[in-house]
């Protein structure tokens, strides 16, 4: 299977489903996208001879369609038959989750459903939660909100600050994404709950 990653920043979730995919895997990175041209893991992505598109969201102001219309002709010439969500900082419309039904997957950075959206550390800790951690889920046109794939969860510390815990949190995605995508190209949807 040919994999598509999406991100906006550092990308150190693309990374971990990188090295994950070079051995016995059932999956390859195609291409590595982001709409920020400057991305760290666009960088990375090209070091390593991997195919990277940039599409710029700002040219299209608030035409989400107009703006996802250019994704899709980027993603064409590689031919993904996944998508994973890995960072990836825009909102998608239902024209382009409906598009990638059962194909396209997102890691959370929070025990879904509990706190979707952004600040998910500073909330958790705000609540006075015991347990936090992330999840892997299914990309549908609400936001955060599709069938879970996996979750790993951890002790949230008395001194965290939404720093410390992020950290800890990002560590348990690095663990957990690989695993729910290896599952995933297999086929099997079974959720995958794993314990720091
Ligand atoms: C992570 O917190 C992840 O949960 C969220 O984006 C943040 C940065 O991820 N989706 P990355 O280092 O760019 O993969």
């Amino acid at each position: 299977a040919s994999v598509a990653i999406f991100l906006s920043g550092g990308g150190s979730n693309m990374r971990a489903l990188v090295e994950d995919m070079q051995g016995d895997h059932p999956a390859r990175p195609c291409v590595v996208l982001s709409n920020v041209a400057d991305a760290g893991g666009i960088a990375w992505a090209r070091e390593r001879g991997i195919a990277t598109e940039v599409v710029d969201h700002r040219p299209f102001g608030d035409d989400r369609a107009a703006f996802e219309a250019a994704l899709s002709a980027a993603l064409a010439p590689h031919a993904p038959d996944l998508i994973c969500l890995a960072g990836f900082m825009r909102k998608l419309t239902g024209g382009f989750t409906d598009t990638w039904a059962g194909r396209m997957i997102n890691i959370h950075p929070s025990l879904l459903p509990k706190y979707r959206g952004l600040h998910t550390h500073a909330r958790a800790l705000e609540n006075g939660d015991a347990r936090h951690g992330c999840s892997v889920h299914e990309v549908t046109a609400a936001l955060d909100d599709g069938p879970i794939l996996g979750q790993a969860s951890l002790a949230v510390h008395p001194d965290d600050t939404p720093e410390s815990l992020a950290a800890r949190v990002l560590v348990q995605e690095h663990r957990l994404y690989p695993a729910v995508l290896r599952r995933f190209v297999a086929g099997d949807r079974t959720p995958l709950l794993l314990t720091a």
